[in-house]
């Protein structure tokens, strides 16, 4: 069961436009969950590209049947993570991003990502931060004993899973969850979520 009730709501003065470029590793769905969200017109926002470090990203096909530009700039291709992250820089700034969506973007961003988007970067995170940062916060809920855990977008600074809250929403943990059932139901509160930060940002933005 899912409560329904944002926690938090310390959107910070974000300098943003509205020309969105999302970066994935996989899936896609929250990226999918914004591509519908703009063409409902909930969200009024631009997705200019979508970035994967994966070519086999599954997601990459939700970007192309909504007509949106791609690219796969694989991460094995370069030597530091700092050259990576200068590269994907350059490619968003080229098209004129100004608002970077990290949606399932497996991938740890250096300070050379961070600083050339300084608090224009927006994650989603399974769990209600600052609880369960990292990796597999379903798994890390239920070994803890959770009666509530949730989802969390959040502005992205130098420390992992840890900048300033946009919007968080609870989802109940229910007797028998497994990591994949709980994060079910938190991945279908996460569709509806992203689009609601974004929005929130974009608002709030100066
Ligand atoms: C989501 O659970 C998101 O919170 C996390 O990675 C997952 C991505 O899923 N950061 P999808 O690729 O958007 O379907």
């Amino acid at each position: 069961m899912e409560a329904e009730c944002a926690l938090r709501d310390n959107v910070l003065q974000v300098n943003a436009s509205k020309n969105i470029g999302v970066l994935i590793s996989g899936r896609g769905s929250n990226l999918k969950a914004i591509i519908d969200a703009i063409a409902d017109g909930r969200l009024n926002a631009s997705i200019l590209i979508v970035i994967s470090n994966r070519a086999d990203a599954p997601g990459l096909d939700h970007a192309h049947r909504a007509g949106i530009e791609t690219l796969v700039l694989r991460h094995t291709a370069f030597a530091a993570r700092e050259d990576y992250d200068r590269a994907l820089v350059k490619e968003l700034q080229d098209r004129g991003v100004g608002l970077v969506c990290l949606a399932g973007f497996m991938r740890l961003l250096s300070p050379v990502f961070v600083d050339a988007f300084p608090d224009r970067i927006l994650n989603i995170h399974p769990s209600l931060l600052p609880k369960y940062p990292g990796l597999h916060p379903q798994q890390q809920a239920l070994d803890d004993g959770a009666a509530v855990s949730g989802a969390t977008v959040h502005i992205v600074n130098k420390d992992l899973d840890a900048g300033p809250i946009v919007l968080q929403r609870e989802v109940s943990v229910v007797p028998g969850d497994t990591a994949d059932t709980l994060g079910a139901r938190i991945l279908s509160v996460e569709h509806r979520l992203y689009p609601d930060a974004i929005r929130l940002v974009l608002e709030r933005g100066r």
